[in-house]
């Protein structure tokens, strides 16, 4: 199925709050063990002088690990096999169909990493660029099976900000049926904001990050933070 849609503005808003999202942590907000591993890979990828080879190379091994952590959330049901010798291992297998959605542009840079752990997985698209002045999300394009909403969702962006995007996308999926109990968001990046925007609006979807950060600065970057993820993984400006 692939839709064309009227370009322009969406309806979501830019977050204006940053309410705690602690009590989330677990439930809603799943961010990856701060192991000394995942520090190592982060201090390559937030160094400014960092040559671009090694931020795609070290972004798409956090990327793995994100994959692998929301995988693990979705539901399984039994399935046992017979092994080599004869017996019965009582195993699992993901229950749900899935789909994977890269938020088009800077999400596309997580689709690989989705392909190598699930392979043959359908993949959706929606296209959504925030305007560069105002920083509000316009959503341009999509394209999903036509089942969407009876499928799991991976929702990629490595940039959970203001959550602007990220509520249009969700939106997106929402009018199409897909219950917010379906989506997982997976994101490489977050902060407060963005993270009370996405569980205010809707407390059923959950997200898995690698870091949230201390908050926005005034143009709405996130700090320490990581600049522009897009533009550094696909060399753009
Ligand atoms: C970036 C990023 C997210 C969004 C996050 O996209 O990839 O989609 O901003 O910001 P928000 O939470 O405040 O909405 P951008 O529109 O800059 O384009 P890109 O994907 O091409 O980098
Ligand atoms: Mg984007």
């Amino acid at each position: 199925m692939t839709t064309t849609v009227q370009p322009g503005t969406t309806s979501a808003r830019p977050a204006v709050t940053t309410r705690p999202y602690h009590h989330r942590l677990g439930t809603s907000v799943h961010l990856l063990p701060q192991t000394d591993q995942l520090r190592a890979l982060h201090t390559v990828v937030r160094d400014r002088d960092a040559r671009r080879e090694d931020f795609v190379f070290y972004a798409g091994r956090i990327i793995r690990l994100l994959t692998e952590a929301a995988l693990n959330l979705l539901p399984f049901e039994p399935y046992d096999v017979t092994t080599p010798i004869g017996r019965t291992y009582r195993g699992l297998r993901f229950a749900e169909n899935l789909v994977g959605v890269p938020i088009v542009r800077a999400g596309e840079s997580m689709e690989a990493e989705l392909r190598a752990v699930v392979p043959g997985i359908r993949i959706g698209k929606v296209l959504i660029q925030r305007d560069r002045t105002t920083k509000r999300p316009h959503l341009y394009y999509t394209a999903f099976p036509q089942d969407i909403a009876t499928r799991q969702v991976l929702l990629l962006d490595p940039m959970l900000a203001t959550g602007g995007t990220a509520l249009a996308a969700i939106e997106v999926l929402r009018d199409l049926g897909v219950p917010e109990e379906n989506i997982v968001f997976v994101t490489f990046i977050t902060c407060p904001e963005g993270l009370s925007a996405v569980c205010d609006r809707y407390p059923g979807v959950r997200i898995v990050t690698s870091a949230i950060e201390e908050g926005l600065n005034e143009n709405a970057f996130m700090m320490p933070g990581i600049g522009d993820f897009g533009d550094r993984y696909f060399g753009t400006d």
